[in-house]
């Protein structure tokens, strides 16, 4: 793990939703050459990543537990919530998290709200 706020040049990643567009984008990272993690909500998609190199976790927070980069695609608002409120004990110091699910830019704003997420590390939204 890098020191806090320092990205390496290969971060360790976590890949959280191996849909039609997460598992593609997971593939392109084992195939780049990132230390890959993923883990979906139903079992199925791992497989092929393993195949190409990633570890496969029992659950999301495993899976962002030693990661410094956290890529979340999922379906939408709410299960971006649903994981992030699981995952956010489990966080690493200075690990960003990066989210390609389609949501609303006000759900985005509101994820302070989440009791469990670390103090002074908000989230920030992409411009609309
Ligand atoms: N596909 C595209 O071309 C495309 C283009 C632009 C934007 N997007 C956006 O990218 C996001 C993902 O799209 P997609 O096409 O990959 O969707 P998808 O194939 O339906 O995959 C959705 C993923 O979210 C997971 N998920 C849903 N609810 C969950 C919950 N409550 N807890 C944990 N995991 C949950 C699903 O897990 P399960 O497998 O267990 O259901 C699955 O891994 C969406 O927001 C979509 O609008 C997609």
């Amino acid at each position: 793990m890098a020191s806090p706020g320092t990205v390496t040049a290969r971060p360790a990643v976590a890949f959280l939703g191996l849909g039609a567009l997460g598992a593609p984008m997971a593939a392109n990272l084992a195939r780049a050459g990132f230390p890959l993690t993923v883990h979906n909500r139903s079992q199925g998609p791992e497989a092929a990543l393993v195949a190409a190199g990633a570890v496969a976790a029992s659950s999301a927070p495993e899976a962002v537990a030693a990661a410094e980069l956290i890529c979340l695609c999922l379906s939408d608002d709410d299960a971006v919530g649903a994981v992030l409120e699981r995952v956010a004990p489990r966080l690493a110091a200075g690990s960003l998290v990066v989210d390609f699910s389609t949501i609303a830019p006000a759900s985005s704003a509101a994820r302070p709200w989440l009791p469990s997420w670390p103090a002074g590390r908000w989230p920030t939204s992409m411009p609309p």
